[in-house]
């Protein structure tokens, strides 16, 4: 009984939204047998703006990660490659690629210390997408984000393919934290409270702006400090709540099927879509920087800036730019060296 209603709401609203969906979108999740991925290719399978889900891993039961999702009665077609060897034809033709490939932290660790694992998962993950979908959008989960992001710019720049406004890291958990902690604090709807986040994806580096949160709300010095340390520091709350069993995997999930859904939302040509993330970038001195971005057909279009920010805000600007060119420098360097 209850299954046949679900099973209603659920057809129901994706025949809704089938009519507003495109035909022929394939979506790739690689890395997508992991933690953040399962959860997220569930999610995607759930969307009727994704008719091909293609999922690529090196773990042995991926092909059962497939099977399972393709029992699920929603319109898009899965396909499961496993190995390098079935990279090229996982990513071949693809409107989007999220990328959550690659080590989570365990307590101690920073989200650098995964740099020598991930950095190149990240480039050769690249490779394979500006080989076969080079007019792609990347959205790079892949940590340290701050440093993943200019390798795989590094490696489309090879090809003679690369834009910036499709070489996305995805910051959007950042957003979502933010939001939820806001909200409680301040009694707010979540579902209409806004916290713009920008910088990059680690530490010090992730600022909120709370003085721009929608809707328009007062805080105390105190809170101010105690606020942006929790939204830097979340990742790690989770790290150490699991206690070695690695970093946010759920929340993550939910975080980028968001931004996979505005982009291939914006792709529709919804307008109006806005989400921040972290890109190639001229509004600072750091030459990649996540600020809120106008989505578009043609990925994150329009670079919306930083706004007027409040004397702690660009103190913390100015703390969190050492760090954050360092990161960016460290990826160009891997890229130039093993290239
Ligand atoms: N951007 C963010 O906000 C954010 C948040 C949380 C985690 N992360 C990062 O996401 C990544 C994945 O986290 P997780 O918890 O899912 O880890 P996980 O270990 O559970 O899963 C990673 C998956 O990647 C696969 N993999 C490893 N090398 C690969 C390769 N070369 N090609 C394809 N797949 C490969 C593994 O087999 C595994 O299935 C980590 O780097 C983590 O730090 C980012």
């Amino acid at each position: 009984m209850i299954a046949n209603t679900l099973r209603r709401q659920v057809s129901k609203s994706v025949r809704q939204l089938s009519t507003s969906s495109q035909n022929n979108v394939k979506v790739a999740v690689l890395g997508a047998s992991g933690g953040i991925g399962q959860p997220l290719a569930l999610l995607l399978k759930h969307s009727p703006m994704v008719s091909h889900l293609a999922l690529y891993d090196l773990a042995p039961f991926t092909p059962g990660v497939g099977c399972d999702l393709s029992h699920i009665e929603t319109i898009g077609k899965v396909t499961a490659h496993m190995g390098p060897e079935n990279l090229d034809e996982c990513v071949k033709d693809c409107s989007l690629v999220l990328i959550p490939a690659g080590m989570p932290r365990k307590p101690g660790m920073t989200r650098d210390d995964l740099f020598n694992t991930n950095a190149s998962i990240a480039m050769n993950l690249a490779d394979a997408c500006a080989r076969n979908c080079p007019e792609a959008v990347l959205g790079i989960i892949t940590n340290p984000v701050n440093s993943t992001v200019p390798i795989a710019a590094e490696v489309f720049k090879k090809h003679g393919v690369y834009n910036p406004s499709k070489i996305l890291g995805v910051t959007t958990l950042d957003v979502v934290r933010a939001n939820t902690f806001v909200a409680e604090l301040k009694g707010l709807d979540v579902s209409k409270t806004n916290v713009p986040v920008i910088g990059g994806h680690s530490g010090v580096t992730i600022l909120p702006l709370l003085s721009q949160v929608v809707p328009k709300v007062s805080f105390t010095d105190d809170e101010i400090a105690a606020m942006t340390t929790r939204i830097q520091n979340a990742g790690t709350e989770v790290v150490e709540a699991k206690a070695g069993a690695g970093s946010a995997t759920l929340s993550m999930a939910y975080a980028g099927a968001r931004f996979g859904f505005s982009i291939l939302e914006a792709m529709n040509g919804k307008k109006g879509v806005v989400e921040c993330c972290y890109r190639e970038s001229s509004i600072t001195e750091a030459s990649y920087f996540a600020t809120p971005m106008l989505l578009g057909p043609g990925g994150a279009e329009k670079d919306l800036g930083i706004g007027d920010m409040t004397d702690f805000e660009k103190e913390k600007l100015d703390e969190l730019m050492p760090e954050l060119k360092s990161n960016i420098a460290k990826g160009e360097k891997f890229a130039a060296d093993n290239m």
